[in-house]
C-alpha cells in the first residue's frame, strides 16, 4: 500500500493487552458498517464508492474539465466544508506551490481560486479584481443548494460574469454540482440551464472528495483523477479487512480510542510537506465534525513541520500532557535541493553541503519525533513513499474508513452534523430571515445587555 502506519514509537504508551481487549469492540463496529446497521447507515456511499466507478459520469467530468482548462485562466470553486474543503486539500497537494505566478505557457491548467467559504468582504473584492481580463469558468459546489456562505458568492459571481459575458455566455461558463432534484441551486439550474454534477444522496459533504464535488475541481486543476480513484480503491480492498491486527486503518482508530481513553483529547496531525497544510484541513473537518458530539471526541488540531515548532513547538514539547500526534510523513520530494558550498563557512553549516534539503527535513522529524514522545506525546506515524494522485487517493480512504470505524467505536453517528445548525439558526435571526421573528428579538436582547 502506498500508505504504510509505523506503531514502533507508541509502545511505551499502549501495551499488547490493551490492543487485544478492544479487537471485539473494532469487530463490532466493522460489522456495523459494512453491514449498514449502525447510526447513520443511509450515508455509507462513499464505503465502496472507488469499487463502483460510475465510468459515464468520469468521462462526463473528464470531457468537462478538459473543455475548462483549455478555455479558462480561471476556475472558481464556490462551496463550503464538505463542498470544497477535499478538492483544495488534493489540488494544493499536488500541484506547483507557485502555479498562480508560473508563466502562461508553463501552466497546464487553469489557477483554481476558492470562494464562499466565508463571508470576507475584501477576499471577495480583491479576487474578483485579479479575475479582470481572464477567461473564468464557476463550479458552484452546494449539495442541500441553500448553504449561505456559497449563495452569496454564487450571486456576487455571477452577477460579475453577467456583466461580463453577457447573460448567454455566463451560464456556459457556469457549472453546478448539487442533488439530483432538490435545493434552490438545483431549481436554478434547470431554470438557466447550467451543466450539472450530482451529490449522491448517500455521501456526506465530508465523504464526498471522490464525487463530482471533488473529481471536477481536481480533474480541472490538471491532476489525474484516474489515479487519484485507483489509489482510493487499493485502499478499499486493503482496508476491508475486520481483523484489527490486519487493518491498519482500524489500528490507527483503534489508537486514538486508546489514547482519547487516558485523556489525550487532542490529535495533531503534523506534517513536514506544506503542500500538506491544506490536507489537514480536510482531515480536520472529517474527524470533528464526525465525532465532536454527545460530548465527545478527540479534537483534531494540525501542525506544519518544521515551521510550528518555532511557534507552537514549546507547548507541544512542554505544555498540557493531553496531545498525541500522528506524523503524515513523506519519503521523496519531487525535487533534489542540494546545500550548496560556502566559501568560508561563514555561517558554520559546510558539515551539510552537499547534503539534500530531503535528507535534512528527514532528520527534522525523527529528533522531533523522539523528542516529543520523550515528552509524553506519543507518535505515530503515517508514512507514504511519495506525494502523487494514487498516494493521496489511498490516504484519503484510509482516513475515512478509520474515521466511521472510530466514531462507532466512541459510539457517535459519524455521519450527521446537527452542532452545525446552531450558528446558522442565530445568523438567520440576527440577519431578519424571514420566519426567525421570535428568535432575532431574543438574541438582540443578549447582544444589547
Ligand atoms: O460535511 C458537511 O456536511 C458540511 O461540511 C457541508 O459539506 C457544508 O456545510 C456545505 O454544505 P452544502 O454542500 O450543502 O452547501
Amino acid at each position: 500500500s502506498p500508505v504504510s502506519l509505523n506503531l514502533n514509537y507508541v509502545a511505551p504508551f499502549v501495551a499488547d493487552h490493551e490492543w487485544e481487549q478492544l479487537r471485539p469492540a473494532v469487530s463490532r463496529a466493522h460489522r456495523l458498517l459494512h453491514t449498514g446497521t449502525g447510526a447513520g447507515a443511509e450515508f455509507l456511499g462513499w464505503l465502496d464508492l472507488p469499487e463502483k466507478g460510475n465510468h459515464e459520469e468520469l468521462a462526463h467530468i473528464e470531457k468537462t474539465a478538459v473543455r475548462i482548462r483549455e478555455y479558462a485562466d480561471v476556475f472558481i470553486v464556490i462551496g463550503i466544508g464538505g463542498s470544497s474543503l477535499g478538492s483544495k486539500a488534493v489540488i494544493s497537494g499536488l500541484n506547483h506551490s507557485f502555479h498562480s505566478f508560473l508563466h502562461p505557457k508553463k501552466k497546464n491548467s487553469p489557477d483554481v481560486f476558492f470562494l464562499g467559504e466565508h463571508f470576507a468582504s475584501d477576499y471577495t473584492a480583491e479576487l474578483l479584481e485579479a479575475l479582470d481580463g481572464k477567461s473564468v469558468y464557476v463550479n458552484v459546489i452546494s449539495k442541500s443548494g441553500t448553504t449561505t456562505e456559497p449563495a452569496i458568492a454564487f450571486r456576487i459571481i455571477k452577477t460579475w460574469l453577467e456583466k461580463t459575458y453577457g447573460k448567454e455566455e455566463a451560464k456556459k461558463r457556469i457549472i453546478a454540482t448539487t442533488d439530483r432534484e432538490k435545493g434552490a441551486l438545483k431549481t436554478m439550474a434547470d431554470g438557466e440551464g447550467y451543466e450539472t454534477f450530482v451529490v449522491p444522496d448517500d455521501v456526506g459533504g465530508r465523504y464526498s472528495v471522490l464525487t463530482p464535488v471533488g473529481l471536477l475541481p481536481i480533474a480541472v486543476g490538471g491532476i489525474s483523477i484516474q489515479d487519484l480513484l485507483a489509489g482510493a480503491r487499493a485502499a478499499c480492498r486493503e482496508y476491508n479487512e475486520e481483523h484489527l491486527m490486519h487493518n491498519q486503518a482500524y489500528q490507527y482508530a483503534a489508537f486514538r480510542y486508546l489514547m482519547y481513553q487516558k485523556g489525550k483529547q487532542i490529535e495533531l496531525l503534523s506534517t513536514y510537506e506544506p503542500k500538506l497544510t491544506n490536507f489537514c484541513e480536510w482531515w480536520k473537518q472529517l474527524f470533528g465534525e464526525s465525532e465532536g458530539k454527545d460530548g465527545k471526541g478527540v479534537f483534531p488540531a494540525s501542525a506544519t513541520f518544521t515551521t510550528d515548532l518555532h511557534s507552537m513547538g514549546q507547548y507541544i514539547q512542554e505544555g498540557r500532557r493531553h496531545l498525541f500526534e500522528t506524523v503524515l510523513y513523506i519519503g521523496k520530494s519531487r525535487n533534489k535541493i542540494e546545500i550548496p558550498q560556502s566559501k568560508g563557512d561563514e555561517d558554520g553549516l559546510d558539515f551539510l553541503s552537499g547534503d539534500h534539503l530531503d535528507a535534512i527535513n528527514e532528520k527534522a522529524y525523527q529528533g522531533t519525533m523522539l523528542a516529543h514522545t520523550d515528552g509524553s506525546v506519543p507518535n505515530l506515524i503515517l508514512e507514504m513513499e511519495q506525494l502523487d494522485a494514487f498516494s493521496l487517493g489511498a490516504l484519503i480512504y484510509f482516513f475515512e474508513k478509520a474515521c466511521a470505524l472510530s466514531g462507532y467505536l466512541l459510539g457517535v453517528n459519524p455521519f450527521d452534523q446537527p452542532g452545525v445548525e446552531s450558528y446558522k439558526q442565530n445568523m438567520y435571526a440576527l440577519l431578519g430571515k424571514p420566519g426567525h421573528e421570535n428568535r432575532r428579538a431574543e438574541l438582540e436582547e443578549r447582544l444589547n445587555e
